[in-house]
């Protein structure tokens, strides 16, 4: 199969928008950018269409999509039930990063849900992503367009790496703008629960809505329970190289990380380093990359896929990473580094 690519990164192009649409609405995969990562789109009520995605991702097949809308009344065509605290956290943070689980209705398909009676909906925040739902119908699942293991893809690059040739078009809007996938949080039961962090974090949600709990598999509190979100067991963003989450203070980390570089390239092996702004001139060796800015956190999680992607072409022996507790956005990031490095972290 031939992969169109479109550029959109000036602006909307409507006419290859309405040919996207009719891919989606007869039952093919469109990749187009959202604010937090790049999806893979197909027509969420179509269960044709949804197994498709599976294949070209190579994903589990028990791990559901997220529904993408862009009308906020399309949420109670596909949701058996919206409490109230999802409507405003739909009304305050709509569109926008975050993703809630609510009962599905009957025209849900199963194959969407992962064999799940709730589904996920999210309305992104991305003029061509809102375009691109409205245009294939409505409803559009998407899961991040990576090969399954894989980083999420934060630019079309990523998307063609993992997808050429398997589905019919990427649209390309350019570099995203927050990096790290949405906040899942749970309302289909009694008390809402954050199943996956992201840029909506606990205290933006309960200013809304009062106490809102956390999935214990994700809090990093209990390492033996199992997530609520089927995709959060899987080791995601796994990078080829082993990788290690040197955490402590500033002064401690460089001078270990320091000390583990010098070994490496002793020994005829080029390592890579995942550092700050701040820090990156303090390292001695192997290929250093800054991230982002401490000052500027979103500058951390925009780039931090993209540089795992970049280690595994560059082929490093092994990455060593500075630990990015950030005021905002820590837990996401950390959630993100954590898996990639397989929980590997050490105090010093
Ligand atoms: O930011 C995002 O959410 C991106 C963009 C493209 O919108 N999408 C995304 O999708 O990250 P994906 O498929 O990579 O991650 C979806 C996560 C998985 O961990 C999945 O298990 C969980 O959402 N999920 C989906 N439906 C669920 C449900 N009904 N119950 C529990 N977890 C669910
Ligand atoms: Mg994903």
């Amino acid at each position: 199969m031939d992969t169109i690519i479109v550029d959109m990164k000036a602006g909307i192009d409507e006419k290859a928008i309405a040919q996207a649409g009719e891919i989606l609405r007869a039952g093919g995969l469109v990749a187009f950018p959202t604010e937090t990562v790049y999806g893979l789109g197909a027509n969420a009520l179509d269960e044709t269409a949804s197994e498709k995605i599976y294949r070209a991702k190579g994903r589990p097949s028990d791990n559901p999509l997220i529904v993408h809308i862009a009308e906020l009344q399309d949420l109670y065509r596909i949701a058996a039930k919206v409490p109230e605290k999802a409507e405003l956290l739909a009304e305050k943070f709509w569109p926008g990063p975050l993703t809630m689980i609510f009962q599905k209705k009957e025209c849900v398909p199963l194959k969407t849900t992962g064999g799940l009676e709730t589904v996920a909906v999210r309305m992104p925040d991305h003029p061509a992503a809102l375009a691109l739902i409205k245009a294939g119908g409505g409803y559009i699942a998407a899961p991040s367009a990576n090969t399954s293991g894989r980083p999420s893809p934060t630019q079309a690059r990523h998307v063609a790496e993992d997808m050429t040739g398997k589905i019919e078009m990427i649209i390309d809007g350019g570099s995203v703008g927050i990096g790290v996938e949405s906040t899942i949080v749970d309302m289909s039961g009694d008390a809402p629960m954050i199943l996956r962090p992201g840029y909506i974090n606990r205290e933006m949600l309960e200013e809304v809505i009062g106490e809102v709990g956390i999935d214990p598999a994700i809090s990093g509190m209990d390492t033996t329970a199992r997530p609520k979100a089927p995709g959060m067991k899987y080791r995601h963003y796994a990078p080829k190289a082993d990788m290690l989450i040197v955490e402590g203070t500033e002064a401690n980390v460089v001078s270990y990380i320091n000390t583990m570089i010098t070994k490496e390239l002793q020994e005829g092996r080029m390592p890579g380093i995942i550092a700050s702004e701040e820090t990156k001139d303090r390292y001695v060796g192997g290929i250093i990359k800054p991230v982002g800015s401490r000052m500027d956190e979103l500058s951390i999680s925009r780039h931090l896929f993209a540089v795992l992607r970049e280690f595994d072409e560059q082929k490093v022996s092994r990455i060593f990473s500075e630990a990015f507790d950030t005021p905002v956005m820590g837990q996401a990031i950390m959630n993100r580094l954590l898996k990639a490095a397989g929980h590997q972290v050490l105090e010093v």
